[in-house]
């Protein structure tokens, strides 16, 4: 550990999308760290259950973030402990469905959840703390991917906010971007009709083991990157990305949008 590295004992985190995936295993390495945890997602008894195995002070504010009033969220989550030091953005929402077919219902939920969201908590909190901004992005806030439109316009635009607010310097910043990850992401993603895809997806299931990935996220942080990417072959696809535009286009258009492979 450097001397300037950031030690989360005591700190106050509050973390969105708590009840499973990488906001759950951050949870659970924070709490192992003596952070104090404020948690939220929709399912409070997901929350609950977690909250009994961390053995550290917990303050759940379970909350629909597609549906909530954020000035009073926020408030409560001030209250909690007294201040916050840190949020992690990590609630969000995944998408397989082709742009041809996506009305605009599915953009707006993509929307809401993924951009709108963190967007309010920080709008809140900015003027009255000056947390600590860690935001799960995405791979496909860097490109785009098959089957992606709204989420990727999700997370480049989630990008685009919290990189502009870097530059402002108001409050720290890292920008996390995860290729795929072994959670419950393509279960609940949204279809065209707006219903729950409901399949693990193979590269889903193959992706980077999720308390790996928050083990790295917590790295990036403790070291305040500003940004920190967590990914395998989708790092090869960056690359394209950047260097050989053409052969990206052509590479990444032939990627299944479901099996995402
Ligand atoms: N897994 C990957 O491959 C991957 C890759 C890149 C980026 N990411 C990003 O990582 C973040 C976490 O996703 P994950 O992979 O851990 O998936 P996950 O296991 O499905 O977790 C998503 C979390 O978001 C919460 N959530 C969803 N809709 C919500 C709403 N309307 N209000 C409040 N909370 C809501 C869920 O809780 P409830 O259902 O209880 O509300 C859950 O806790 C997301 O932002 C995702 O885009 C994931």
């Amino acid at each position: 550990m450097h001397k300037n590295d950031i030690n989360f004992t005591n700190k106050i985190v509050w973390i969105t999308g708590a009840s499973s995936g990488i906001g759950e295993a951050l949870a659970v390495l924070l709490a192992q760290k003596k952070a104090k945890l404020i948690l939220t997602a929709r399912r409070a008894e997901a929350l609950e259950a977690l909250a009994q195995n961390l053995h550290t002070a917990v303050k759940i504010l379970a909350a629909d973030l597609c549906a909530t009033d954020f000035q009073n969220l926020t408030k409560e989550a001030l209250e909690s402990f007294g201040t916050i030091d840190m949020v992690i953005h990590a609630a969000g929402i995944g998408q397989r469905s082709l742009a041809v077919e996506t009305p605009l219902t599915v953009y707006r939920r993509l929307m809401e959840i993924n951009f709108f969201a963190p967007v309010a908590i920080t709008g809140y909190l900015l003027p009255v703390c000056k947390a600590h901004m860690v935001v799960i992005g995405s791979m496909s806030g860097l490109m785009g991917f098959p089957g992606r439109t709204g989420y990727a316009a999700s997370k480049h635009a989630l990008k685009g906010y919290f990189e502009t607010l870097q530059v402002e310097q108001e409050v720290p910043v890292t920008i996390v971007s995860p290729g795929r990850v072994q959670t419950n992401l393509s279960l609940s993603a949204l279809t065209a009709d707006g219903t729950p895809h409901g399949v693990m997806d193979e590269a889903q299931v193959k992706g980077i083991p999720v308390m790996e990935c928050a083990t790295r996220i917590l790295k990036g942080v403790a070291m305040q990157k500003k940004h920190v990417i967590i990914a395998r072959k989708e790092k090869y696809l960056y690359w394209l990305h950047w260097w050989w535009p053409k052969a990206y286009f052509k590479v990444a258009g032939k990627y299944s949008f479901t099996q995402g492979k």
